[in-house]
This record gives C-alpha cells, sequence and structure tokens, in this order.
C-alpha cells in the first residue's frame, strides 16, 4: 500500500475480530510511533499495552458512565443527529458495550515536563503541548493500517485519569494523552472517509482567504 492510501482509508475501527494481535506487531506500530516529532526531541511519549481481560474490563467500566451521558443525551433529544451522525453513533455503542473484548488497549502516556508547551500563558485552553504527543500517536495508528489492524482512539478514559493512573501503576509526573484499541478489522476498511476538501480548509496568506491550487 502506498502512504497516501494508508492515510485515506485508516478509520475508526470499532468491530474486531475474535482474533489476538501478536507482541511482534504490537512492537511494530509502537515502533512508528517513535518516528513522531517533539519538542526539542525530548519524547515524552510511552505505551501501556493492556490485554489483561480483567484490567479492559475495569477500564470499561469508566468508559461506560461517560458514554451513557452521551447517548442519554441524544434520546432526550439533546443532541441532534444527522443520517450519518446515527450510524457512527451506532458504531460508537457497539463500540462502548464491548469494548474489553478487544485484543489489545493501548494507553497513550506523556511525561507532561517534556511536552514544551509554549502556549501556557495565553487566555485560552493549552494546545500546544498535545503537538508532542498525538504526531506519534498517529504515527502508530498509520503503521497499524499499513499492517491491516484496526484502531480507535478514544480521550473519554482522559477524565478518569486519577482511576487510570492507579489502575496501571503510572507515575506522579506522567499523564494519559488517550487510549488506542487495536484489532483485527471484522468489516473491511472503507474506500474513502468522510473529510471537508481542502477549499473549506485551507487559506492563503491570511485566514478565510482561500487556497487555490494553480
Ligand atoms: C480526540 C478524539 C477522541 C475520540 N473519542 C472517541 C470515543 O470516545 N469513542 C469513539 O467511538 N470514537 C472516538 N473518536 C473517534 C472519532 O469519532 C473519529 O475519529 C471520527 O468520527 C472520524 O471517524 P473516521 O476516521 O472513521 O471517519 C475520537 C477521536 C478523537 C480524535
Amino acid at each position: 500500500m502506498n502512504l497516501t492510501e494508508i492515510i485515506q482509508t485508516n478509520n475508526t475501527c470499532r468491530f474486531y475480530r475474535d482474533e489476538d494481535v501478536s507482541d511482534e506487531h504490537i512492537e511494530k506500530i509502537v515502533s512508528a510511533a517513535r518516528f513522531g516529532p517533539s519538542g526539542g526531541n525530548r519524547q515524552p511519549v510511552s505505551f501501556i499495552v493492556v490485554r489483561d481481560k480483567t484490567v479492559k474490563d475495569k477500564m470499561q467500566a469508566l468508559y461506560l458512565p461517560f458514554w451513557n451521558t452521551y447517548t442519554q443525551a441524544i434520546n432526550e433529544g439533546m443532541v441532534k443527529l444527522g443520517t450519518k451522525d446515527k450510524r457512527i453513533v451506532s458504531a460508537a455503542d457497539h463500540f462502548a458495550r464491548h469494548l474489553a473484548e478487544i485484543p489489545v488497549f493501548l494507553i497513550v502516556c506523556a511525561r507532561l515536563a517534556d511536552c514544551h508547551a509554549t502556549d501556557t500563558e495565553l487566555d485560552r485552553l493549552s494546545i500546544v503541548g498535545g503537538a508532542s504527543i498525538y504526531p506519534a500517536v498517529q504515527n502508530m495508528l498509520l503503521a497499524a493500517r499499513d499492517i491491516g489492524l484496526g484502531t480507535a482512539l478514544t480521550t473519554l478514559l482522559c477524565h478518569v485519569e486519577p482511576e487510570i493512573k492507579n489502575l496501571l501503576n503510572i507515575p506522579k509526573d506522567v499523564s494519559t494523552a488517550a487510549m488506542v484499541t487495536v484489532g483485527w478489522p471484522e468489516k473491511p476498511f472503507p474506500s474513502k472517509l468522510q473529510r471537508v476538501p481542502v477549499s473549506e480548509m485551507t487559506w492563503s496568506e491570511t485566514y478565510g482567504n482561500p487556497f487555490v491550487a494553480e
């Protein structure tokens, strides 16, 4: 597969076959993560490979209340969905209710002191620290797709970081940035993903001035 094909078909996998993923494959995708950029090359990211069903059950139990709050808001009409959104929510509901059956959870950890956040003094949400974390995660997702493994990135469990840190013995100076589920997809990868066109997300010279490729 070429890189463009990998990027353009790398969807969120919410249905998995009941089939294990080898350590060799996990090592390969984590190795791809290593090559992501990070501020000052401080490489703050590490991963915990979770296969233990008892631990995954506990994590699913922590995940479900947050997911249920969202679906309840939908059922009560507080969140309005289009037809495509309904399909995503239905798949995400299956994902939530079968979470612990997915063979591998990769917990993305980050040493905050090494995240090189340069925007913490601004009067807004700090986002720069994530720039030293998520490129590594994306590399991992792409490497998984290359092998034929499905992945889903979720951040819901960050709501309960203290519980997750306790469960996985994560040190004080390390935070959780996401969880990535890994397994063999039950359904074929899509031929394309729903994304906004370049013309709606690319500006020329100043924000809002459409970029037109010559
Ligand atoms: C920060 C973040 C959090 C996400 N959290 C969840 C989640 O809790 N549950 C879930 O099913 N998908 C989650 N997703 C997956 C998104 O729903 C998915 O990327 C989006 O719908 C596009 O899906 P596609 O790549 O399959 O087209 C998350 C993605 C990101 C980037």
